[in-house]
């Protein structure tokens, strides 16, 4: 298609107006530009603060100087030297409705840099408008858009009328045991007289987001058989091996039943129990690698074990012990790690994701006035630091605003395009405005009448 002179002319005219329209309010203030906003992404994800040495000070002054250029008040918290967690305060007119806690954590997880296309800390835009590196997607941009969303309301005259406040957290990434752990059971935290917390998701490769109302506790098992030792070519009853073949396949039919509710659409991944080996340990070690002609006395196996709050715990506990270690085939069994599925009340270990909880609505709706898709409230199949808050029996939802992109975390060449990373400024700034405007109590009723 050709133009002549004068359409050209008008088009630029056109999209001058454009401009003018679509910059009314970056024009008051040119850190809401576009490219400042990009620019402020990428020097979070060059701080390098992948594990095992996150460059956590270097992190914690950045952000701290976001800050200030926000009037926000700061401070940080090291309830283990060297692992600082930065708290900032946005106060409500209100300071006696609870609050909101915009949570987010700090460190990555590290990359093998050679296999990127572009260095994991460089923050390099190609030419689709892709950033890449590793945080990007797991969480720094979360974490910044949270900040940017706050920076619009703020420059939008918005006053909130619950107090915002926002937790950068170390540690997440190695168990968050020296970080959100220990935050969310101190004494500071309770004093925040927090109503809602906001946490991590998952990019979604479909135009609908997703939002986590729960995720699945970890049950490290490891399950150990003793048997009869003798000679390779003997065929004989109760072998250590023999004893632990039989658990594993009783394991294996189990993982099938639970991985084909998947299969069939019956169940969301994180629905099910996921069960998988990850270790076996038998054999007599030789200087070549094993002795062939011996059957040994002892055989181990671990297996990582994922367990949802809507599972019961109990009958999984009744099929270990009786089938995958049971006594009578002289097996024993331990974990290495057991996650409560219930919180501290006795109850189910979920945040409501219907319209009985208010921070529900008031969230779907916000996506939605914002122009975002919510897809069906899941079950997070990892682990995050929310955990340790819905322990307590307090309400947490994962929500990383990242739609139309491929699931990257702790992958090589992580990245975030720039329109999904703009894009989810825009529906946090609509749900951080709901939430900061919502006047009732609000309480996820039921865990929070007990405390
Ligand atoms: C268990 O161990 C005992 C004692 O060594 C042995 O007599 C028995 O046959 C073993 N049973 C099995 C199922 O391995
Ligand atoms: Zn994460």
């Amino acid at each position: 298609m050709e133009f002549s002179c004068t359409s050209i002319v008008y088009l630029h005219l056109v999209s001058l107006l454009l401009f003018v329209a679509s910059s009314k309010i970056e024009a008051l203030d040119p850190t809401l530009s576009t490219p400042e906003i990009i620019s402020r992404f990428q020097q979070y994800l060059q701080i390098n603060t992948a594990q095992p040495n996150p460059q956590y000070y270097e992190a914690a002054d950045f952000l701290i100087s976001q800050a200030k250029s926000l009037s926000l008040e700061s401070q940080t918290i090291e309830f283990v030297k060297g692992k600082p967690l930065v708290l900032l305060k946005w106060p409500g007119t209100n300071p006696h409705l609870p609050s909101i806690l915009l949570y987010s954590h700090t460190d990555v997880v590290p990359s093998e840099d050679h296999k990127w296309t572009h260095h994991p800390f460089s923050a390099h835009i190609d030419e689709k408008g892709n950033i890449y590196a590793r945080g990007s997607q797991d969480m720094k941009c979360v974490g910044m858009q949270y900040l940017e969303a706050i920076r619009r309301l703020k420059a939008s005259g918005f006053q909130p009328l619950r107090t915002v406040y926002l937790s950068f957290a170390p540690d997440e990434e190695i168990g968050g045991h020296d970080g959100a752990e220990k935050f969310y059971e101190s004494k500071l935290f309770d004093d925040l007289n927090v109503g809602i917390v906001l946490d991590e998701g998952l990019a979604s490769p479909s135009e609908n987001y997703r939002a986590f109302y729960a995720e699945r506790s970890p049950w490290w098992l490891v399950i150990k058989a003793i048997g009869t030792p003798g000679h390779g070519a003997r065929l004989y009853d109760n072998t250590a091996m023999e004893n632990l073949l039989k658990s594993i396949e009783s394991i294996r039919r189990f993982r099938a039943s639970q991985f084909d509710m998947i299969k069939v659409g019956l169940k969301g991944e994180g629905e099910v129990i996921s069960v998988n080996m990850v270790f076996l340990k038998a054999g007599t070690p030789s200087p070549t690698g094993f002795v062939m002609n011996v059957q040994p006395s002892e055989a181990e196996a671990g297996i990582d074990i994922r367990v949802p709050p809507t599972a019961d715990p109990e009958s999984l506990e009744k099929r270990i012990a009786e089938e995958w270690a049971p006594i009578a085939r002289n097996m024993t069994f331990s974990f290495k790690q057991k996650a409560p599925v219930h919180d501290k009340f006795g109850k189910p270990m979920l945040t409501k994701a219907d319209r009985s909880n208010p921070w529900w609505t008031l969230l779907e709706d916000a996506v939605h006035k914002a122009g975002g898709k919510l897809g069906k409230p899941e079950i997070f199949p990892g682990a995050t630091d929310a955990r340790y808050l819905r322990r307590r029996g307090l309400p947490a939802i994962g929500f990383s605003p990242i739609a139309n992109t491929p699931l990257l975390l702790h992958e090589h060449d992580e990245f975030l395009n720039q329109d999904v990373y703009l894009k989810g400024i825009e529906i946090y700034e609509a749900i951080i405005k709901a939430y900061a405007s919502f006047a009732e109590r609000g309480t996820d009723k039921g865990s929070r009448d007990e405390l």
